[in-house]
């Protein structure tokens, strides 16, 4: 039997570190090369093999896709919501090319597996609001969402075409504490835990009564590698499915929080992020991928916050 030799592009962001660490986990260090453009994140020194790689430099990452007889392709590099908006043509540049970048490479190379993340982002104000559904009108309003959208019909396309084996997901907002967020609308769920332990205090970025889909970070990793150990034939959604965690406002989170630290504050000063979070739907139907292969997120808001309090105490200890 053929070991697999997985690299993961985009290993050191948010979601890279620990994905990157459980794939470890479950293949071997070895295994498992971690890529990026940014040096080598703390976390994972000493776990297993790092090179610095621009997935944007095509000729690059196949010497490397060839040299290390990868298998599998996870690719996670990409430009988010909130930062795609300041610089839109580098938003769709990188998370267009990338992507085709590692579809081509994956066909020419008969690579297993890829990889791909997509997002709630897809969806937009036309979308319906509550319990949107995996197929319904999507007319997303940010570069990232556009590019998110137009990578998922990449995806089903090569694999219709190609027969390549392209699995991806709709993340919705994460919430993790080993690796910074990079720029998306969701980031505030993160960073409120951060002001709430050092500051007791928190101004967000959008109104009070916001509501979005989110998941806490090993919820993600599970479902990421649940959907990747499913059986082929089991995968029927060839876009991107649709997988749903929690959702909540600024409000819910703050008075969550409130419950483990009673004086901290909450204050509202919305910005550019409002209209982007405005357009998305506010909580997601994922009953294809429960039928599909299982899914079964395991954590709520209160499960979510008492646990990043927890895990973050000691991280800022
Ligand atoms: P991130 O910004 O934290 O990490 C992306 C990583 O890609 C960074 O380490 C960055 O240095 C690297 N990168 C950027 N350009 C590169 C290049 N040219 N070559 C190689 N590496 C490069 O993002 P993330 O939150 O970890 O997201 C990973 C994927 O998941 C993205 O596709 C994102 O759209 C998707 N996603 C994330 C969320 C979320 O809430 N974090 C939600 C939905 C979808
Ligand atoms: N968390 C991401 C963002 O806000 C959703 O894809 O951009």
């Amino acid at each position: 039997m053929i070991k697999e030799k997985i690299l993961v592009i985009g290993a050191c962001g948010q979601i890279g570190v620990e994905l990157t660490l459980e794939l470890r986990r479950i293949y071997g260090g070895a295994q498992v090369i971690a890529s990026d453009l940014r040096e080598e994140n703390e976390l994972l020194k000493g776990t297993g093999p790092y090179v610095s790689l621009d997935v944007m430099n095509k000729e690059m990452l196949h010497v490397q896709v060839i040299r290390q007889n990868i298998t599998q392709i996870y690719l996670l590099a990409a430009i988010l919501s909130a930062t795609g908006e300041k610089n839109p043509n580098l938003a769709w540049s990188l998370n267009m090319q990338s992507l085709l970048n590692v579809l081509e490479i994956a066909k020419e190379e008969q690579i297993k597996k890829v990889y791909w993340p997509s997002s709630i982002a897809v969806f937009g104000p036309t979308s319906p609001k509550k319990n949107c559904p995996q197929q319904t009108i999507i007319e997303p309003i940010t570069v990232y969402g556009i590019s998110k959208y137009a990578g998922e019909f990449w995806c089903n396309y090569y694999h219709h075409r190609y027969g390549l084996d392209v699995r991806s997901l709709r993340y919705p907002g994460l919430i993790s504490y080993k690796s910074e967020p990079g720029g998306g609308t969701t980031d505030y769920a993160v960073e409120i835990f951060y002001a709430a332990l050092e500051e007791k205090k928190y101004t967000c970025c959008l109104k009070e009564d916001t509501y979005l889909p989110m998941m806490y970070m090993p919820d993600a990793i599970r479902a990421t590698i649940e959907l990747m150990e499913a059986k082929s034939d089991a995968i029927s959604v060839r876009t991107s499915y649709n997988i749903s965690g929690m959702s909540f406002s600024p409000k819910e989170i703050s008075l969550e929080i409130k419950k483990h630290i009673p004086g901290f504050r909450t204050t509202y000063k919305p910005d550019y992020r409002q209209a982007i979070a405005e357009s998305w739907p506010q909580s997601i139907n994922d009953q294809i991928a429960k039928k599909d292969w299982g899914w079964k997120p395991a954590f709520d808001l209160e499960k979510m916050t008492k646990e990043m309090l927890k895990n973050m105490r000691k991280v800022l200890e």
